[in-house]
């Protein structure tokens, strides 16, 4: 069996003629957490949804957890939690109710005692009965985050998670990935945010649906040619020399 979460070469994809996602290879580790960057529409979540087989890929082959990506995604389906950029739970259902719900959609055997530690896990117990519609941004990401962890993946793919929460809030949850990394969970988030990108292990930069720089922080400072300057400096620069290939290549 591999060591490598995600081992996957080649990844496109178009919609309507416009390619999004240009020849993306992806090589991850077990157990680490690699941070996603890239400017808005850069393909950060078509590569996501093509890696949990929601999105068909135009092309590409590899692996995720030593599952064919392409073709075994039933089964893949069951080992990835995927949390979506947009809240996407019942606003109108409690926490428990909306756990419930997803674990009957997982058809999970013993759903009680697996929605009660996900409550437990997450410090949701206390709000159990409480509306989804009616949390702070912090809490119904902890929800989203109790939710895709119920099926016990061994690969998360986090789009965005921590969009408009607060620093205190964003803290909780990194520490609760760093608990999950340490159990052999594999994490590729997404993230706009340079203090949680500092917190990764690894980097992926992707612009204009191209892999413009992978590995550690530095790997990525080099990439974009700074020896001065910090992360976000590389990520604006990485940035700015993409749009200008991408308009020559479009004059
Ligand atoms: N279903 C779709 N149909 C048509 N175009 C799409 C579809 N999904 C995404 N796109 C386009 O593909 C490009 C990449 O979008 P994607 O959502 O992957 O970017 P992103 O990196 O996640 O951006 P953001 O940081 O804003 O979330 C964008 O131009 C977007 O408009
Ligand atoms: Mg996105």
């Amino acid at each position: 069996m591999s060591d490598f979460a995600i081992d996957v070469q080649g990844l496109c994809k178009s919609f309507d003629g416009r390619r999004v996602v240009k020849d993306v290879t992806l090589q991850v580790a077990k157990g680490r957490i690699v941070g996603f960057l890239g400017p808005n529409g850069s393909g950060k979540t078509t590569t996501m949804r093509m890696l949990c087989g929601l999105l068909t890929p135009d092309a590409g082959e590899g692996r995720c957890l030593g599952l064919d990506f392409r073709r075994q995604q039933r089964a893949l389906k069951r080992q990835v939690g995927y949390m979506t950029q947009k809240f996407g739970y019942y606003e109108d259902l409690s926490i428990r109710q909306n756990l419930d719900f997803v674990a009957r959609l997982f058809q999970l055997a013993d759903r009680k005692r697996r929605v009660d530690e996900a409550l437990e896990q997450l410090g949701l117990a206390s709000r159990q009965e409480q509306l989804a519609g009616s949390l702070s941004g912090g809490w119904k990401q902890r929800l989203a985050l109790a939710a895709c962890l119920l099926h016990d993946p061994q690969l998360l793919l986090l789009d965005e998670p921590t969009a408009g929460v607060d620093p205190q809030a964003r803290r909780e949850f990194w520490a609760q990935l760093r608990t999950l990394a340490a159990a052999g969970i594999t994490v590729l988030v997404a993230t706009h945010y340079m203090d949680e990108a500092e917190r990764c292990d690894e980097l992926v930069f992707i612009a204009y649906g191209e892999v413009l720089a992978q590995g550690s922080q530095q790997a990525v400072l080099e990439a974009a040619g700074i020896t001065e300057g910090n992360l976000e400096d590389a990520c604006v620069s990485l940035i700015a020399r993409a749009h200008d290939n991408f308009a020559g290549a479009n004059a």
